[in-house]
């Protein structure tokens, strides 16, 4: 066969040059990790709303006077992990997150171990008058707003969510996209922060996973919210 018959775009009924457009577009939304969504009836590409945790076996983000070790326990690479820390542009996260975090953790440098860089978001209704870090701004009009300015901070990459004050307003507002929950198994905490429930808001949740793997005794989990 002739060369230039094996070079011959195949299909006459599709165009050529759109279909280059749209396969390079994929392309790019599969490196960045954004997805299409519906809004307001127009498809939008924009990053996900993602709240990443590690739990306890029986349920819990931190032990008992939101102890973490426990979590740092285990340092084998995961790749759900790294997929996660690598399509994050932004955090959003609640004022307890963020005192524990500057007390024990290291503040905004401590996250994901040092690995991550980028603005931080934080709920709160008592801002300080003196930001500790430039790169924390402290929010308090509301989840929606918090959700929106920090996902344009991201600039187009996911919106990672910390702590679960934070997570069950943004699963009540219909604003979580998915979970990713890293189980850690070796522990029972018997108290602390639960993962999901108490207060106002709370209602059942439907997810689908999307992933299932382990990094050595750990199990991580991916979850698509379902809407
Ligand atoms: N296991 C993990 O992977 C993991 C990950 C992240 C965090 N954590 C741990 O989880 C704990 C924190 O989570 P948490 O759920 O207890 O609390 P949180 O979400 O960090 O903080 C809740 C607080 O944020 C402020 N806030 C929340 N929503 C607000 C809103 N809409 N407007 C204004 N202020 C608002 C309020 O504080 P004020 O009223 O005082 O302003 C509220 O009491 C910490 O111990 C942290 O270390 C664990």
């Amino acid at each position: 066969m002739a060369l230039q018959s094996l070079l011959k775009w195949p299909f006459p009924e599709r165009d050529r040059s759109r279909y280059d457009a749209e396969t390079s577009l994929r392309r790019h939304r599969v490196r960045r990790g954004l997805e299409l969504f519906e809004e307001d009836g127009q498809k939008v590409e924009r990053g996900k709303v993602i709240w990443h945790v590690t739990m306890s076996l029986d349920g819990f983000i931190t032990g008992p006077d939101d102890a973490m070790e426990w979590a740092f326990r285990y340092a084998e690479r995961s790749q759900i992990a790294d997929e996660v820390l690598n399509t994050t542009g932004a955090i959003l996260a609640g004022r307890r997150w963020h005192d524990v975090a500057m007390a024990r953790y290291d503040g905004r440098s401590g996250i994901y171990g040092g690995a991550w860089t980028g603005p931080v978001f934080v709920l709160t209704q008592r801002p300080p008058d003196a930001p500790p870090d430039p790169g924390i701004t402290f929010l308090s009009d509301g989840i929606q707003n918090a959700v929106a300015t920090a996902r344009a901070a991201a600039e187009g990459k996911n919106l990672g969510i910390f702590g679960a004050n934070t997570a069950q307003q943004c699963l009540e507002t219909h604003l979580l996209d998915e979970l990713v929950v890293h189980v850690a198994p070796l522990l029972l905490l018997g108290d602390g922060v639960r993962l999901y429930g108490g207060g106002p808001g709370v209602h059942r949740v439907e997810l689908q996973r999307t992933a299932l793997a382990e990094s050595g005794q750990v199990t991580d989990l991916r979850f698509r919210v379902v809407k």
